[in-house]
């Protein structure tokens, strides 16, 4: 725990080192986006593949979640003070449109946005040193924010509450903790594991939203202006086609789009239609309930050797090979919403409806 005590600078003490790490965290950026970032081109490959949302208006569906950011966006920017629009957390499953959803905060405030995973502040220096370098109302984006250590954490509760760092200056016995005014600024927070995270950190985000899975209408929506961006010709059965097979989520979409547009070049098609899709996601094994062999695989396993269940998850991620982790935040999430698979206090069991998916 940190303590605060009067400042007297120690003749003999040296300057605290600080630094910013120089790692980068989500893994759709590049070296090169760490540092300010107010462009969020971000995905791989040239800037026609990039498919975030430029703004507000192309990032389609989590309604409640854009109108609440609008209207304390809104606030903030009257009161002439952006940072205080408070900070964000956004959690839910993989591929839902966090990481999307702080640049764009950024890019309506007008402000600059660094970006951080979690693991990769293991110092303290480390996040003071960030803290230490935002410029009032900067985004500062932390990935995988359940993975930050102790006593990063607790360093962060001052800044985020009253804009203040606690500076250990000096060595050993020697040592001082002064506490310095920054720059007030806006924390951006992502996670897949919500329940991973302190209530002192979580009751300091003003806004704490689940990102909801993504409409079949959604999921059209966006794959159609990705097809514009990508100069794709698809039409709306072609769209449905896709978005039914993206189990809610804008990232497998984007992918199933790539796919089924190599599938139609391949074929010089120059029209995505329903029958092309369909053969190009049956091709790459994606079902009509857009689930792959690894989703197949453990509602599988779970019959063939549990009876449907209960199990543990540490068993069935032995069984189908998959770590552990992937097994909760990635399939089961969705095998959940899917009326697929029913997580108990006694472990996991397959559904009714799962059996008979399984048939
Ligand atoms: N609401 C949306 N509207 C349009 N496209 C979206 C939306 N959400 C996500 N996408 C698309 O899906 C891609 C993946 O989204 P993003 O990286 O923001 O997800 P994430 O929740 O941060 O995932 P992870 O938990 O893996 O970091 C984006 O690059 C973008 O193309
Ligand atoms: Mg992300």
């Amino acid at each position: 725990m940190v303590i605060l005590s009067s400042y007297s600078q120690d003749e003999n003490s040296s300057e605290p080192e600080l630094r910013v790490p120089q790692t980068c965290l989500d893994p759709n950026l590049n070296q090169g986006d760490i540092a300010s970032e107010t462009n969020p081109s971000l995905e791989q490959g040239t800037a026609r593949e990039s498919l975030r949302p430029d703004n507000f208006d192309e990032y389609i569906g989590q309604e409640k979640l854009k109108s609440a950011l609008k209207i304390s966006m809104d606030a903030a920017r009257k009161r002439q003070d952006i940072a205080s629009m408070g900070h964000v957390m956004l959690y839910g499953p993989p591929g839902l449109g966090k990481t999307s959803c702080a640049y764009l905060i950024a890019k309506e405030l007008g402000t600059s946005i660094k970006t951080f995973s979690a693991p990769a502040l293991d110092r303290p220096k480390d996040i003071i040193g960030i803290l230490m370098s935002l410029n009032t109302g900067d985004v500062l984006f932390i990935d995988e924010i359940h993975r930050l250590n102790k006593v990063t954490e607790e360093l962060l509760y001052p800044a985020l509450e009253d804009f203040e760092v606690d500076l250990n200056s000096g060595k050993d016995s020697s040592s001082r903790i002064m506490r310095l005014k920054i720059n007030k600024f806006i924390l951006v927070g992502a996670t897949t594991k919500l329940g991973y995270i302190s209530a002192p950190l979580r009751d300091r985000f003003l806004h704490v939203h689940r990102m909801q899975y993504y409409t079949h209408e959604e999921l059209a929506e966006i794959i159609s202006k990705n097809a514009k961006k990508l100069l794709v010709n698809i039409n709306s059965s072609g769209l449905m086609e896709i978005a039914s097979r993206s189990r809610g989520t804008p990232r497998i979409a984007n992918r199933l789009l790539r796919l089924v547009r190599d599938y139609a070049d391949h074929l010089e098609a120059d029209l995505i239609n329903e029958q092309i899709a369909h053969k190009a996601l049956d091709l790459y094994q994606i079902d009509k309930y857009g689930l792959d062999k690894m989703d197949k695989k453990i509602l599988e396993v779970l019959i063939q050797h549990y009876k449907g269940g209960p199990a543990g998850l540490e068993t069935i991620a032995g069984l189908i090979g998959e770590d552990k982790n992937t097994v909760e935040d990635y399939y089961e999430p969705f095998l959940i919403q899917s009326g697929l698979l029913l997580r108990t206090q006694r472990g996991r069991v397959v559904t009714e409806k799962g059996l008979e998916y399984c048939r």
